[in-house]
């Protein structure tokens, strides 16, 4: 298959790019950053499109950035609903499977086990809004689109949670770090993993799973016990204390859901794939990380 990638230079579409152009694979990936295809223009995706011509496009570009988008509610929106549904029409316009990413944030973190697809959202900051916006935006435009819904996604590139608490692990002898704000970890190789998974399929029968799925590992923590794992892991010569505090102890712009974990089995069902514990793709990363030193 001929696959376009946009938002190229984010970590989860490197790691895209990595797992799918493997040798073998039997693909052909287009990896484009927001220079080669900027999402939210409308008539520059449908150029790129016709130009591309690509049999599915995995659309990784977003506007990420939680608390700044408290404060940059425009450009969220024109990024994450407008330019989602953007790609989504231009990948119709040729026939190209829709594969769009979405988080964990469309919800408020009121449930009491892990979310399911049928789940009401209730995003509780701009970002979380902008991106149910943009499933919403996906299917108007593409209704055999696929939306993979993501949590807590983490890698050795770009920046992230992980990276985060091993830069700051070799800078200070104590990390505080919020126990009260439950979900499950995700490395971009795990989810890359999955995502080839579907590309078992046919294009035309990928076209007829359409729909929205949670793509998450298994097994549920917070940010002090991930951050506990990471530290514990990866073999650091001072490892800090890692001191679990309250979300109340660490005010930031926007708000988070206190419990985002996501049940994967539909996913697992539609794609025959089997989800790993999280602690798992915790330990490929910090391979990972040692091999590329
Ligand atoms: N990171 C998480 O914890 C998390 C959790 C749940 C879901 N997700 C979702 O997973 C997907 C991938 O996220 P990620 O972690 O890989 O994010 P990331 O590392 O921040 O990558 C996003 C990429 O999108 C690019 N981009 C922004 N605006 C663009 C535009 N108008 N046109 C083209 N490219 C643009 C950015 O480029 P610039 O560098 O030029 O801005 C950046 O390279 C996103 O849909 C995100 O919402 C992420």
């Amino acid at each position: 298959m001929k696959i376009l990638i946009t938002g190229g230079n984010g970590q989860l579409a490197l790691a895209l790019d990595r797992r799918l152009s493997r040798e073998g694979s039997g693909h052909t990936v287009v990896r484009l950053d927001r220079s080669g295809l900027n999402i939210a223009s409308r008539a520059a995706c449908l150029q790129v499109f016709d130009e591309c011509r690509p049999d599915v496009v995995l659309n990784c570009a977003a506007y990420t950035a939680v608390d700044r988008a408290e404060s940059d509610r425009d450009a969220a929106f024109a990024i994450n609903a407008d330019g989602a549904g953007f790609v989504a029409e231009a990948a119709s316009a040729v026939n190209a499977v829709a594969v769009h990413f979405s988080t964990d944030y469309v919800f408020d973190g009121s449930a009491t086990r892990p979310y399911v697809e049928s789940d009401p959202c209730a995003p509780l900051g701009v970002y979380g809004a902008s991106k149910l916006a943009g499933e919403q935006a996906v299917f108007a435009a593409n209704p055999s689109a696929i939306v993979l819904r993501l949590s807590w996604v983490y890698s050795n590139d770009g920046a992230n949670f992980y990276k985060t608490m091993l830069r700051l692990a070799a800078e200070r002898p104590e990390l505080r770090v919020v126990a009260d704000q439950l979900g499950i970890p995700n490395f971009t190789g795990d989810i890359a993993d999955a995502v080839a998974a579907m590309f078992a399929l046919d294009k035309k029968t990928l076209q007829e799973q359409s729909g929205i799925y949670h793509l998450s590992s298994r097994g549920i923590t917070n940010w002090h016990a991930f951050a506990s794992e990471i530290v514990d892991r990866a073999n650091l010569p001072s490892p800090p204390t890692v001191t679990a505090i309250a979300t109340s102890d660490y005010p930031t712009p926007a708000r988070r859901p206190a419990m985002s974990a996501m049940d994967g089995s539909r996913f697992e069902a539609a794609f025959g794939w089997r989800f790993g514990p999280w602690q798992h793709g915790l330990d490929r990363c910090l391979a990972e990380r040692i091999r590329s030193a």
